[in-house]
């Protein structure tokens, strides 16, 4: 379980969340909406201890994460795989060894293992044919699949976060990659999906949270969304 205990945090001047307070089970599939710059990156950052809070607790699976030092935090970055915004690859790297890097950065696994989880793991996201191009080569949708594999690799997460993972694909693209998150979802781990995608957002999640001036405007279920009184939530999912 994810909780945040009236957490504060800001960038220099620019407050990002004001006492925001959450819960989030590993296995409930959380949206996270809200216009640019609103701070849904910054939460995902502050789960795995990426930023500090300036007030406030953030625990994770039980364990208070706030004052951890990056050795201790390797653990509870563990539980998360996390997909960045940009979902960025290593140019020089064929796609082999962009999965792989994480392995043999976080794991003493042997190169024959190495080689089997690479291919395990380009088979989940449907992209095992593209083992041996460049990151040059790939679609926008295979790109962000084989992003997604790299995050997956080197941990078991209770857990996938992620951040804008459909932007810059295309309506085809975007709607398998919202599949493929539902298809990871499938044997109880849970996700938060960020994205200011509100149609990605109803593709995949059960639970909405809206963040607008720091704080949660919003906080409900699919229903609940669509009956919302809040005129700052109400105008964003009518766009
Ligand atoms: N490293 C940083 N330094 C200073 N300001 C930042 C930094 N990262 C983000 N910000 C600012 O913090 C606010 C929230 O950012 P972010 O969490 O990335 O928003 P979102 O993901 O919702 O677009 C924005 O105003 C952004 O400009
Ligand atoms: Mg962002």
């Amino acid at each position: 379980m994810i909780v945040f205990d009236r957490v504060s945090f800001s960038y220099k001047q620019r407050q990002v969340l004001k006492e925001t307070s959450f819960s989030a089970d590993f296995n409930e599939r959380v949206a996270i909406l809200g216009g640019s710059g609103e701070g849904k990156t910054t939460v995902l950052r502050l789960i795995v201890g990426l930023i500090k809070p300036d007030a406030g607790r953030i625990f994770i699976d039980g364990e208070d994460i706030t004052d951890k030092t990056e050795d201790e935090l390797r653990s509870t970055r563990m539980k998360f795989s996390l997909l960045f915004q940009e979902g960025a690859l290593f140019d020089s790297l064929n796609v082999k060894e962009n999965v792989a890097f994480c392995l043999r950065e976080y794991t003493k696994m042997s190169e024959e293992n190495i080689d089997r989880k690479v291919m395990e793991l380009l088979k989940i996201v449907g992209v095992e044919h593209a083992i041996h191009l460049m990151p040059e080569e790939l679609s926008g949708g295979m790109h962000r699949r084989v992003s997604i594999a790299r995050s997956l690799a080197a941990c078991e997460p209770r857990m996938f976060l992620y951040d804008e993972p459909t932007s810059g694909l295309d309506p085809i693209n975007s709607d398998n990659i919202c599949k493929l998150i539902l298809d990871l979802a499938k044997n109880n781990t849970g996700f938060i999906i960020v994205t200011h995608k509100v149609s990605d957002a109803l593709k995949t999640a059960q639970r909405f949270m809206f963040l607008k001036n720091g704080m949660l405007a919003f906080d409900g279920s699919k229903k609940e969304l669509m009956q919302v009184d809040n005129a700052d939530v109400k105008e964003f999912i009518n766009v």
